[in-house]
């Protein structure tokens, strides 16, 4: 007998960080038709506004709260997240989404732009996963969803570097929450996505297997409603890639992208 899988519940307060492009504005559009409360948060404010605009007018029985956030600025994420919490009336779903690709190669004079790399997508998912977990852990309830990226099951060369090993942070530090965190009522989730069209690989020479925004974030919402520990998206092609790139040779793995 297969034992039964647990239907995960619906979750109707969600906040986004990253919403104000991309995967997290798609995200907040999809979620929005669905019904769901959500607070949005990212640096580019005006963004955030015209987009919480947009939803309030499409779905007006929703609520939208926003705020402008730097997920750097640890500080600013622990009171944001809490003003957030309070404007929803109880978030049950955060997705740390926010992320930046600026990567380059090492030693070719963009230390500053690899630093911010690895300091948004590691610090900032570090303080976000924090101020997540000092909202549910009181509560014993919440889905806390890290996205990472399917550049984080190897290294990578060139401009993907430090990309890639910021991911790969990401998800080691998904999965170990997960394994701190089960048997409780909050459930953790990382998500690593393949390419999906947006503002981060625009401006990319060879994006393989990219899918449009909607499309992708159809996946992506799919794979977060099922809250599973771990979830490669699209599916197809990226879970068996995935699998196939962690055991590739390296000078393999180096010519993918
Ligand atoms: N699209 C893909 O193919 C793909 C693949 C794998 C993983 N991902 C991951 O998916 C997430 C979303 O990326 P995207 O593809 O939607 O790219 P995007 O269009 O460039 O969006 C990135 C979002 O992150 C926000 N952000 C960046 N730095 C921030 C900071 N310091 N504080 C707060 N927000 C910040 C940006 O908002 P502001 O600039 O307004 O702050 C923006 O809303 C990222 O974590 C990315 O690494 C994307």
């Amino acid at each position: 007998m297969f034992p039964l899988r647990r239907r995960p519940p619906t979750r109707r307060r969600i906040l986004i960080t990253g919403a104000s492009s991309g995967l997290g504005a798609e995200l907040a559009r999809q979620y929005a038709a669905t019904g769901a409360d959500l607070a949005l948060a990212a640096r580019r404010i005006d963004r955030i506004e015209a987009l919480a605009a947009e939803l309030r007018a499409a779905h007006p029985q929703i609520t939208v709260a926003t705020a402008a956030l730097d997920v750097t600025d640890a500080e600013a994420v622990f009171r944001v997240f809490a003003d957030l919490d309070t404007a929803l009336g109880g978030i049950d779903r955060v997705i740390a989404n926010a992320g930046l690709g600026k990567g380059q190669p090492l030693g070719t004079g963009y230390h500053r732009a690899n630093a911010e790399t690895m300091t948004t997508n590691v610090l900032g998912v570090l303080a976000q996963a924090e101020a997540a977990l000092e909202l549910f852990r009181p509560r014993d309830t919440g889905h806390l969803v890290l996205v990472s990226s399917i550049s984080a099951v190897r290294g990578m060369a060139r401009n993907l570097t430090v990309y890639a090993a910021s991911k790969a942070a990401v998800a080691n530090l998904g999965e170990g929450l997960a394994a701190d965190l089960a048997g409780t009522g909050i459930t953790v989730t990382t998500v690593l996505p393949g390419f999906i069209r947006s503002e981060i690989n625009a401006g990319m020479a060879r994006v393989p297997f990219i899918v449009d925004t909607e499309p992708g974030c159809r996946a992506l919402r799919a794979a977060i409603d099922r809250e599973p520990r771990r979830a490669a998206v699209p599916w197809w092609p990226w879970a068996p890639l995935g699998a196939v790139l962690r055991v590739a040779p390296a000078r393999l793995v180096a010519k993918v992208v």
